[in-house]
């Protein structure tokens, strides 16, 4: 395991990740992540939950304040509302394997001991964390993956993801050396962020790009 410090550059959790493991065996391994500098002020790793039998997968940014408090994915407010629209598109959350492009929490504090405000990975962060989100792949071959937001479009498809160009149509791409479909839709956070008056719409959005991916996945 590497132990010097890697030059911004260098941030990869490639050698962290094993080759031919299974969900648990990797899960396990992610616990012991050094491959970027986000694992020394989050409490643990939050790596995806769901089954490898799971024909959609759902991938977020990072892990919030709560998530990172549980141990999983998708637990908090975020969570929550995720849950609810998943439900009202048809699709049963705990049927699909849930993850983010990050496994860390990355967060600021405007004083010691003050609450801690999330705060978004870079590009460089992102592709450190690349390797597991490729494994997670792998493993669960998900027939759909529902991408939550610019983050998570970004490590996937690229630095030039727009989100609002393209949410809820089914895209096709390669995706680590494998043929996926995508179909991306905002970040359950925008939803929360939103103004009172335009809170319902972005919800009503949200909900029927999950339809599209409902609809795909057939
Ligand atoms: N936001 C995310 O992107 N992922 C989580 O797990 C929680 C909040």
């Amino acid at each position: 395991m590497p132990t010097t410090k890697a030059p911004e550059d260098q941030y990869t959790a490639a050698p962290f990740v094993p080759q031919g493991a299974d969900l648990t065996a990797l899960r396990r391994a992610a616990a012991g992540c050094r491959g970027c500098p986000l694992h020394r002020a989050a409490t643990q790793t939050i790596f995806g939950a769901g089954s490898t039998d799971a024909r959609l997968m759902l991938v977020g940014e990072q892990p919030g304040d709560q998530e990172d408090r549980q141990g999983k994915p998708f637990v908090g407010p975020a969570g929550k509302l995720l849950d609810r629209a998943l439900e009202e598109a048809g699709i049963d959350p705990a049927e699909a394997y849930v993850t983010n492009a990050v496994k860390h929490f990355k967060f600021t504090r405007a004083e010691p001991r003050k609450r801690r405000i999330h705060k978004a990975p870079s590009l460089r962060e992102m592709t450190a964390c690349g390797p597991w989100l490729a494994a997670e792949l792998a493993l669960v071959e998900p027939e759909l993956i529902v991408v939550l937001g610019a983050t998570a479009g970004k490590a996937l498809l690229g630095s030039s993801f727009r989100v609002g160009e393209v949410r809820g149509t089914v895209l096709e791409r390669e995706i680590h050396g494998r043929p996926e479909r995508l179909v991306p839709t905002v970040h359950p956070s925008s939803v929360l962020r939103a103004r009172d008056d335009d809170r319902r719409a972005a919800y009503e959005g949200l909900v029927a790009d999950l339809e599209v991916a409902v609809r795909a996945l057939g």
